[in-house]
């Protein structure tokens, strides 16, 4: 089944230069970039974007961090994109990806840990609407 993810190349993953390289994994694993732009969230950005964790003892760091250089935003479309962006990017703690994956080899740790992508089709859907309207995605033929 064809879905559509939001994936997020975090801080880190500006900063260590790796945007190339994550983009690569997407493109030659099946999952392609339909919308995509670089911003600077502001710390009120970061925290409605995680507002599902607000209250959580990892909150105030996770988007202090999250605001604290850009990030490259993008939609990827592909068959089971949802779990297949999750496999790529392997566990949340880098300790725990597998081997291979981007988590464990780039992050450093639980917190910073180069990518984000959506959990689910519905949290899928609000993520991409909090970052791109209609006329910011191309869709592929
Ligand atoms: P992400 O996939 O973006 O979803 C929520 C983020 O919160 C997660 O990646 C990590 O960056 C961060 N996170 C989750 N659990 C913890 C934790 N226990 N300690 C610190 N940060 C966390």
């Amino acid at each position: 089944m064809k879905q559509r993810t939001l994936s997020i190349i975090k801080p880190d993953g500006v900063r260590k230069n790796l945007i190339g390289e994550v983009i690569k994994r997407f493109e030659q694993n099946g999952l392609t970039p339909i919308a995509m732009k670089m911003l600077h969230l502001t710390k009120a950005e970061a925290e409605g974007f995680y507002a599902v964790h607000k209250g959580k003892p990892f909150f105030e760091s996770l988007t202090t961090f999250m605001s604290s250089g850009p990030i490259v935003v993008m939609i990827l479309e592909g068959e089971n994109a949802i779990d297949l962006n999750r496999t790529l990017m392997g566990a949340t703690n880098p300790s725990e990806a597998d081997e291979g994956t981007i988590r464990r080899q780039y992050a450093d740790n639980i917190e910073q840990n180069i990518v984000h992508g959506s959990d689910a089709p519905e949290t899928a859907a609000t993520e991409i609407a909090y970052f791109f309207n209609a006329l910011e995605v191309c869709p592929r033929p």
